[in-house]
């Protein structure tokens, strides 16, 4: 069972800290285009939410203390972080084929404007995630 936890943690970190990695990192620089990005991420966040779910169930099912409230803090920051990235940049990323070059720009705000949104709320998760034995 202790390699289950291991392989199931290791996931969950390896996807989030990518997850959480690229958007900070699309964010800051508007020259990397999102619309490489966005459907990995969306495809770590479906890890994140699996592992972390099965994390939920094997450590902390039936307990809501302290630190499982720190934990459904940053949880609810990425399940807004998620939405955010889908409704931003992912729409945007998808009306970009057969944009002209006005309607381009405008597009590649949205999505930095998501990205950097989604940034700051996953700052919160990696937190919360980091800090909640502490509490
Ligand atoms: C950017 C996204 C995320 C990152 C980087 C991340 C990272 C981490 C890290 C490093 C830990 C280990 C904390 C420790 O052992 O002290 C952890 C624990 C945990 N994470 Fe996440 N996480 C993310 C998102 C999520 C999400 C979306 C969920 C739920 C759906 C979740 C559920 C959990 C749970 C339940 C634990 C506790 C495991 C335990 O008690 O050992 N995480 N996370």
């Amino acid at each position: 069972m202790q390699y289950v936890y291991i392989v199931v943690i290791g996931l969950h970190v390896m996807a989030g800290v990518f997850w959480a990695g690229t958007t900070i990192a699309v964010a800051r620089d508007s020259e990397i285009k999102a619309e490489h990005f966005i459907r990995p991420q969306l495809g770590a966040s479906g890890v994140v939410f699996l592992t972390g779910l099965l994390l939920w169930y094997f450590f902390h099912q039936g307990a809501f203390g302290s630190m499982e409230v720190v934990l459904a803090l940053g949880i609810a920051a990425a399940l807004i972080a998620t939405g955010v990235q889908g409704a931003l940049v992912a729409s945007a990323s998808r009306q970009l084929a057969g944009a002209d070059a006005a309607k381009q720009t405008q597009l590649r705000a949205k999505m930095t404007r998501g990205e950097r949104i989604a940034g700051l709320l996953l700052v919160i998760t990696v937190f919360c995630m980091a800090t909640a034995r502490m509490f």
